[in-house]
Parts: structure tokens; C-alpha cells; sequence
């Protein structure tokens, strides 16, 4: 606990207190500080270098050709990013804290990079989604966006999503529309949050990370949860339609699949649950007795849903 509270001194914090005291430091990169200081590490200080070339100005600097290193940051770990390029452009830093430019203390390292233009700005990905606007479907707009925001870093993600979010939405729109046969319905807040979901599920495949990781609003999932979508989906379905299916089908299973159906049917009947693993050699009706089963299942009003494992699916 005491540690935590009163960390032990580092390169950095000790390259941060010199800048405070000596006026010498303040003119340096934290780069550039290794040629001429040196890090004590038993008594946790940097102290001047005792030789080397004098320095023009400060006669009790001396400077050598020694090079310091910096970890490298993956901009993906923003925040310590943003702090490392700090580091590197801006003389003579005095604390974490201060993220400091022209007097204006910024609430985030980004914001103090943004003021003092080390980042480049979004005009290229403001002219790349509109050419894209002009031959791509709204769900390879949405695909680009979800690859701008999750591996090009661009400055403000969430002013990009919000200037074409209609543009990104109007399948969306069209499937309303048609599904609820009223083409009055305009494009609403609603619409724009399925937009945001589908642009987050592929942010998430490709990196890992929600919106909200990647400096966007997040989307509402719960005025549309994408198991809830499933679920509505595996409602819509023809029980007449169905029925006749399995009218059809049950007849048509031979002994061995009409004793997994069965078998399945009871199971669900008594409502005990189990785990049933189904073997057998390819072309032998495995599929036809699961759509039958499927069928069955969703022909009374139950929901029945069907996935597959990759690893399985390869081999069927
Ligand atoms: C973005 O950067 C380009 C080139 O660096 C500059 O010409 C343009 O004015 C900048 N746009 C904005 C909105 O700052
Ligand atoms: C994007 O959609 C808006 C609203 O429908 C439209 O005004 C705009 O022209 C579209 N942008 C492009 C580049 O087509
Ligand atoms: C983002 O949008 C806000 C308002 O919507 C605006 O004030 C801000 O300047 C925009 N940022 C950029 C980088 O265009």
C-alpha cells in the first residue's frame, strides 16, 4: 500500500523533477536527456554527466554521443501513446499531470496532442468514406468505417460516424420499410443505433475492442440486443408451413433416424435436457434428421436454434 502510494522514483519521474529545478533540463527531449545525465539507480536520481564535450552556454553541462530508449507504445494503448509522444516533441515536461499546453491543462494526453497538432488530422478519412459513398452498399460503408476506427487511429471517430450516419444506415431503413410494409418510416435514432451495433461487431471481431475503446459513443444494445434479434427471427416463422414439413418428413426418417428423433423429441418433451452427440458417416441424413428435428421443434411455437462450431461445420 505505502508503495503504491509513494512509488519509488523512475527515470521518467526523476527527468520530470529536474525540469522543475534545473534550468538546463528544460531545454531537453526526454530523449535527448541521456546525453547528458545519468541515472543512479541506487540512490534513484539522474545526475550530469562529469565528462564530455562542454556544452555552449552551460558551463557545467557536459554532453557525450550515449542514446536513450524509449519502449515503444502501440497506439492501440492510447492514452500511454499519446503520453509517449509527448515525450517526445514537448522541452522540458514537469509532471504526468500537467498535460499542459499554452496554459490550458487538457483533460486527456489525446487532447493535449491534438492542440499542439502532433496528430495528423481526419481530412483523408473525410474524403475517403464520401468516394466510397458513391459505389459502396451502406454495409461495406459500415465495414470501412469499422477499419478506419479500429486500425487507422483517425483524430475524431465520432465526428466521421456521425456525418454519414445516414449513409450507413439506409439498408437498415429499406429492411424496415419493407418489413413492416410502411414506406413513410424515416430514418430515426433507432435505425442509427443498429448502424453503430453492426459497426461494432466488426470492430470486435477485428480487434477485440467495443466502441467505446476506440473513442466512439456506444451503441445502445439494449434498445437492440443482438440475441433478442435471434430470438424475434426464430419467432417469424410459417407453423403451418412447418407443420406440413414435418408431416411430410417423419414419415421419411429411417429406423436409425427415427430413433435419434424420437429419442430428441422425448428428451424435450419431458423437458429433461441432455447432451446428445450424433455420428455417422457423411451423406447417411444427418442434416435431413436435424431439419426435421429443427422443424418439429419450431412448428409448436418452441425456439429451436441452430449454430455450429466451426471446427464441426469443416468436417460436415
Ligand atoms: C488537415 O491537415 C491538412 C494538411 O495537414 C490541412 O491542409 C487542413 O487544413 C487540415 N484540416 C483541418 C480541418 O484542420
Ligand atoms: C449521405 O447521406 C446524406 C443524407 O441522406 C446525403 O445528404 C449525402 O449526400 C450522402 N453523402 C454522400 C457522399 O453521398
Ligand atoms: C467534431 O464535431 C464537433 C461538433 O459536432 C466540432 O465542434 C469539432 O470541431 C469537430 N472536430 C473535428 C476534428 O472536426
Amino acid at each position: 500500500m505505502q508503495r503504491a502510494e509513494t512509488p519509488p522514483a523512475t527515470i521518467l519521474t526523476s527527468f520530470f523533477a529536474i525540469c522543475q529545478s534545473d534550468p538546463f533540463a528544460r531545454t531537453l527531449l526526454y530523449s535527448e536527456m541521456p546525453r547528458y545525465y545519468t541515472w543512479n539507480a541506487s540512490s534513484k536520481n539522474l545526475q550530469r554527466r562529469k565528462q564530455g564535450d562542454a556544452v555552449p552556454g552551460y558551463p557545467d553541462v557536459r554532453s557525450t554521443d550515449a542514446l536513450g530508449r524509449m519502449s515503444t507504445v502501440h497506439p492501440k494503448n492510447d492514452e500511454c501513446f499519446y503520453l509517449r509522444l509527448l515525450l517526445v516533441n514537448v522541452r522540458g515536461p514537469t509532471s504526468f499531470e500537467r498535460r499542459t499546453v499554452n496554459g490550458v491543462i487538457f483533460p486527456k494526453y489525446r487532447a493535449a496532442c491534438e492542440e499542439l497538432n502532433l496528430l495528423e488530422n481526419d481530412t483523408h478519412w473525410d474524403t475517403t468514406i464520401p468516394e466510397a459513398i458513391i459505389s459502396a452498399s451502406p454495409s461495406q460503408i459500415r465495414t470501412l468505417l469499422a477499419v478506419i476506427i479500429s486500425t487507422c487511429f483517425p483524430l475524431n471517430p465520432c465526428n466521421l460516424s456521425h456525418k454519414y450516419k445516414d449513409n450507413m444506415s439506409e439498408d437498415i431503413l429499406h429492411q424496415i420499410r419493407v418489413s413492416s410494409r410502411n414506406h413513410d418510416i424515416e430514418m430515426n435514432e433507432e435505425i442509427h443505433n443498429r448502424a453503430l451495433l453492426l459497426i461494432e461487431d466488426i470492430c470486435y471481431l477485428m480487434c477485440g475492442s467495443l466502441l467505446i475503446r476506440l473513442g466512439m459513443p456506444a451503441p445502445n444494445r439494449e434498445m437492440n440486443d443482438a440475441f433478442n434479434r435471434e430470438l424475434e427471427r426464430e419467432r417469424e416463422y410459417d407453423h403451418q408451413e412447418l407443420d406440413l414439413v414435418v408431416q411430410t418428413n417423419v414419415p421419411l426418417l429411417n429406423s436409425q433416424q427415427k430413433e435419434v428423433y424420437d429419442t430428441l423429441m422425448k428428451a424435450i418433451d419431458d423437458e429433461n435436457g441432455g447432451l446428445y452427440f450424433l455420428d455417422a458417416p457423411g451423406g447417411t441424413g444427418k442434416t435431413f434428421l436435424m431439419s426435421v428435428v429443427l422443424a418439429t421443434v419450431r412448428a409448436r411455437s418452441n425456439t429451436a436454434v441452430a449454430v455450429a462450431s466451426s471446427g464441426i461445420a469443416a468436417h460436415c
